[in-house]
């Protein structure tokens, strides 16, 4: 693990030094082991790693989001927490000119991750926030991509960042979102992922047995919402226009 000061010095995306991390009770209690604490990056910053928990599926899932937010992406695009691996390298190498990219993550250590996986670019910033109370105005953004976000909440945070995410897009913008789905009754993965989901991600269960749409705050209608599903069910893409 590279000492932080080190890191802070080679990660020139960030604005300057970053607060002590609010780390929210979930990440804390059910995903330090991932996402918290200092060996956690170093052990899951490996591509062929977060390859293998998606069973193979990392390059597919990512391409599936890149070709929704365009090539080259245009405009404002937010992505919702970071990601291990090349998800944001390469949404980054696809901005257009004059298109702005954003990323929002509550961790530090995640942020400056990030960072040092990236080369300095104007148009990237890297924010501390929280999903879901984004310090951003309405409106604000052309895009927003959730990947693999939502699964990992609690059903109050994840309303909350629904929400968020559709009242910082555009009318006409779009939401993407990459996460798990129920597979289908047959799949032969279904008994594995259920022990996975009961001892490791035990919200993620919520987005097998609910679609993503049953928390979207009450009165909120997309103007058109498409799903695709992959691997027989287990992951899905679903496409919200405000
Ligand atoms: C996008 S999710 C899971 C991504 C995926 N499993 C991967 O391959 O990395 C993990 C990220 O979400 C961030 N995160 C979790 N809750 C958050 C919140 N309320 N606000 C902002 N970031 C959050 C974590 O800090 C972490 O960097």
């Amino acid at each position: 693990m590279v000492p932080p000061s080190s890191l802070e010095a080679a990660a020139p995306l960030l604005p300057g030094p970053l607060a002590p991390a609010h780390v929210p009770g979930y990440l804390d209690q059910t995903y330090w082991w991932a996402y918290v604490h200092p060996k956690a990056v170093h052990f899951f910053e490996r591509e062929w790693l977060v390859n293998l928990i998606l069973f193979g599926n990392y390059k597919r899932l990512c391409d599936a989001a890149l070709a929704e937010l365009g090539d080259p992406v245009r405009g404002r695009t937010l992505q919702v927490a970071c990601v291990y691996g090349d998800l944001t390298p390469r949404l980054r190498e696809r901005l257009a000119p004059e298109a702005r990219l954003d990323v929002v993550d509550v961790l530090p250590i995640q942020l400056r991750n990030l960072a040092a996986k990236m080369p300095r670019d104007e148009r990237v910033a890297l924010l501390q926030g929280d999903s879901s109370a984004l310090a951003c105005p309405d409106a604000s953004y052309d895009q927003v991509l959730l990947f693999f976000l939502l699964h990992e909440q609690p059903e109050p945070v994840r309303r909350a960042t629904l929400a968020e995410a559709l009242r910082v897009v555009r009318p006409g913008g779009k939401v993407v979102i990459v996460d798990y789905h129920r597979p289908a009754g047959a799949h032969p993965l279904r008994p594995l992922m259920r022990q996975v989901f009961k001892h490791l991600e035990p919200f993620a269960m919520d987005l097998w047995e609910h679609e993503v749409l049953d928390f979207l705050p009450a009165g909120v209608q997309p103007a058109s919402v498409e799903k695709s599903t992959w691997f027989g069910g287990l992951y899905q893409k679903l496409v919200l226009v405000r």
